[in-house]
């Protein structure tokens, strides 16, 4: 039999039965691409093809050192059948039986001992054996189960991460008949294959999850540090999170990757960091400014730039750029270094529309809040000179998105 030719037939028997050791690597390839949530249950599809079992049970560990039931199949009765994704509610109750890792059950005596049991007859144990065949499941339901074949699924430590039972071997005539030592060796091949590759994807779901845990601690530090230097500058805090949106909204229009949005959105809120390095009298100045403190003010690109400099992260290289530019013009005109055009950081192009239009549909002490349709009219007019042409025109074609999110996160009417 070729690697790529084990097919299972309708009533889950192999092909040919010459069962050959390329055979059980390619199942073994194919068992390791999956994921968790199928992967038992199509390991008990190709043990029960390769070993003729007629029905087949699998546990997997769980919490408290028991073993949960995960799946069971069955030729003969199909309504004994519960697949991880069955929406049979009738059999839901098997989906939370977990059972001991003790003597009390043949799986449970398995995972303990990390012995597997090749069964002729449940019903007629050898005399003095330590383990049970508890009869309860059948009685239930009217199946009968006869010989058995019960491996422990060891990981790479040889801990045992479930249990494959594997129920009925049927003989070439259909008669249920005891297993042989050969299709015990190859059962246990394949549990221990499933099982490195179960614990395998528990590895990498626990990395993912803390890699998540990670990144959502860092956004909130982001997002309390930026909101810190907002707060000063008499703000509710609910800039920075509109901005961060807009940001992310306009990336995705402008067609960016997922990567870049998101980073972008996770830098754009210390845009104006800098301004904790400025004075409280020339920040909270409710008149005019003079030319000595506007140039004071405007170093807030500059002080931010340089809290942010010299980190190692993506996202703090990327909050520094948009930091230091974000008050640069399209036409040059802006501070602090002039910067034009695509010399400008495509970031901080991005960020000074969403600021500029938040600053401006925002109540502040010397002006009201302008409606979405004036704030939008002025960004249009400024296309091409103050900001990205591009830019302004993804921003127009977001602008449901970006009323959506200035909805949402809107000042709340006493911080006004
Ligand atoms: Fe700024
Ligand atoms: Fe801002």
């Amino acid at each position: 039999m070729s690697q790529s030719s084990l097919t299972l037939s309708s009533s889950g028997e192999p092909d040919s039965a010459q069962l050959e050791f390329d055979t059980l690597l390619d199942v073994c390839r194919k068992l390791s691409e999956l994921q968790p949530g199928v992967l038992l249950n199509e390991l008990l599809r190709y043990a029960r093809a390769l070993v003729r079992a007629e029905a087949g049970t699998v546990f997997r560990l769980a919490p408290g050192n028991m073993l949960h039931f995960a799946c069971a199949q069955n030729d003969a009765r199909p309504d004994l059948v519960v697949e991880p994704a069955s929406p049979d509610q009738s059999r839901s109750e098997l989906k939370t039986v977990t059972i001991p890792i003790d003597n009390s059950s043949l799986a449970g005596y398995t995972a303990k001992s990390r012995e597997p049991l090749r069964l002729d007859d449940v019903y007629d144990l050898p005399d003095g054996a330590d383990y049970h065949f508890s009869s309860k499941y059948d009685k239930s339901t009217g199946y009968r189960t006869r010989s058995m074949l019960v491996i422990p699924m060891l990981d790479q430590s040889e801990e045992p991460v479930g249990v494959l039972q594997l129920i009925n071997h049927k003989a070439t005539d259909g008669k249920i008949s005891a297993f042989s030592e050969r299709e015990e060796q190859i059962a246990m091949a394949l549990a221990s294959m499933a099982a490195i590759s179960v614990r395998n994807a528990i590895l990498i779901e626990s990395v993912r999850h803390k890699n998540e845990q990670l990144k959502l601690a860092q956004l909130e530090t982001v997002m309390r540090l930026a909101t810190a230097a907002e707060l000063r500058d008499d703000d509710t805090g609910q800039h920075i999170k509109r901005v961060s949106m807009y940001c992310e909204t306009i990336a995705r229009k402008l067609g960016y990757s997922e990567d870049f949005a998101y980073n972008l959105m996770c830098s754009s809120p210390m845009h104006d960091i800098g301004k904790l390095g400025i004075p409280d009298a020339i920040l909270t100045k409710p008149g005019k400014l003079t030319d000595e403190e506007r140039l004071a003010m405007q170093s807030h690109t500059t002080e931010g730039a340089k809290i942010l400099s010299g980190s190692p992260h993506k996202l703090m290289q990327t909050a520094q750029r948009i930091a230091h530019s974000h008050h640069e013009r399209w036409d040059g005109k802006g501070y602090p270094r002039g910067l034009a055009g695509e010399d400008i950081p495509i970031e901080g192009r991005i960020t000074a529309v969403a600021d500029v239009y938040d600053a401006l549909t925002s109540r502040r002490c010397y002006k009201p809040p302008f409606t979405s349709d004036k704030a939008y009219e002025i960004i249009q007019e400024d296309a091409g000179t103050h900001f990205d042409a591009r830019i302004v025109a993804a921003f127009v074609a977001a602008r449901d998105d970006i009323e959506i999110i200035q909805e949402t996160f809107r000042d709340k009417p006493e911080a006004l």
